[in-house]
């Protein structure tokens, strides 16, 4: 079974009138297109620029495209989040680089949480208080520093697509309790954020999702190439497929790197994530694992008859009666189980 994400429906509303101020509505494919072609573009040309959310077209693509896509992808991460009880005792999040409050709109869907919004720029708050009325910050602020912070013990502090500008998190970061970090799933982010991991499990740190382990992450140092990141099927409305014809872009699945860390030690499950697509091969079936220090791979010889295909970045039980292992590989023996 897939894992099926769209963004919280009260977002059509929102975007529905929003874009009205634009002179615009969802079914304007081709205008709403043509201003998420000029920010990618942008971006392509500049990848290390702001967001230039003084243009109408920016805010009109962060609006229908960038908004609903990274929603979406935050929906699987917070969920999995859910799983682990990740968000027990936190009553604060600081969303820094918070754009169109992103991360704090998915988070607020079932999280009682109070908002603190960091955000350089000044129109994406206008847009959030005028269209997005669902929401309730308790506060947006332009720049953030230490002596801001209110109670880091019962804090989240979480960066949604806003550490690419930094090569660290700031210091103020380093006080809060929980840290959620989400980035673009490219080998140049996705391997930054598990250096990342490594500073933050020696300054005290545990990590919660998606590492099961605290030990070295496999992926980073027996490899040089691979990166940990996450794939959700993404459930398009007929607006969002109608624009994406106009695109060279097409968001059927969506992937992103990410992790949540706590200063309180995670429970420790006997799972295993799986952070590998299946791979058909001579004889078997291959899918990468993850449980510790060891890059692995789950493997399904064809002449067992055992056909499974897990989606990425799901736990799993590895019944260690029931797997053979041979070098890098746990040979399936009976069929492998989702937690
Ligand atoms: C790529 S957007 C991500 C927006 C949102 N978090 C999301 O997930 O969709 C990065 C945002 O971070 C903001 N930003 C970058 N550096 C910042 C800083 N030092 N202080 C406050 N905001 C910052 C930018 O203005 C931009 O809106």
């Amino acid at each position: 079974m897939s894992r099926q994400y769209s963004y919280p429906a009260s977002f059509e509303e929102s975007l529905t009138q929003a874009l009205a101020s634009f002179q615009l509505t969802l079914k304007d494919s081709k205008a709403l297109a043509k201003c998420v072609l000029a920010l990618s573009d942008y971006f392509i040309q500049k990848p290390e620029a702001p967001t230039p959310w003084n243009e109408t077209w920016a805010q009109v693509a962060y609006l229908c495209y960038y908004l609903p896509l990274n929603a979406s992808r935050l929906r699987g991460i917070v969920a999995e989040a859910e799983k682990r009880n990740f968000f027990q005792g936190l009553e604060r999040v600081i969303d820094f680089g918070a754009g169109l409050a992103t991360a704090s709109l998915v988070l607020s869907e079932k999280q009682a949480f109070r908002f603190q919004l960091i955000e350089r720029a000044a129109e994406p708050q206008k847009l959030i208080e005028t269209f997005f009325p669902q929401f309730t910050a308790e506060e947006w602020q332009r720049t953030f520093s230490a002596p801001k912070l209110k109670d880091p013990q019962k804090t989240l502090a979480v960066f949604s697509y806003s550490l690419t500008e930094l090569s660290d998190i700031p210091d103020w970061a380093y006080e809060c309790e929980a840290l959620m970090l989400v980035e673009p799933s490219t080998q140049q982010d996705g391997r930054k954020l598990l250096q990342l991991r490594q500073k933050l499990l020696d300054k005290g740190y545990h990590v919660w999702a998606p590492c099961t382990h605290e030990g070295p992450c496999p992926l980073l140092t027996q490899s040089k190439t691979d990166w940990c990141h996450d794939r959700v099927h993404f459930a398009a409305p007929e607006w969002f497929l109608k624009m994406e014809e106009q695109l060279p872009m097409k968001n059927r699945t969506l992937t992103m790197s990410y992790l949540l860390m706590r200063k309180t030690p995670a429970e420790k499950i006997p799972a295993a994530r799986v952070v590998g697509d299946r791979l058909q091969e001579k004889g078997k079936d291959r899918q990468m694992i993850c449980r510790g220090p060891e890059r692995e791979f789950l493997a399904w010889m064809h002449k067992t008859k055992i056909e499974q295909e897990i989606p990425r970045g799901v736990l799993v039980q590895i019944p260690e009666n029931d797997v053979q292992k041979v070098s890098n590989e746990l040979r399936v023996q009976k069929e492998i189980q989702r937690l």
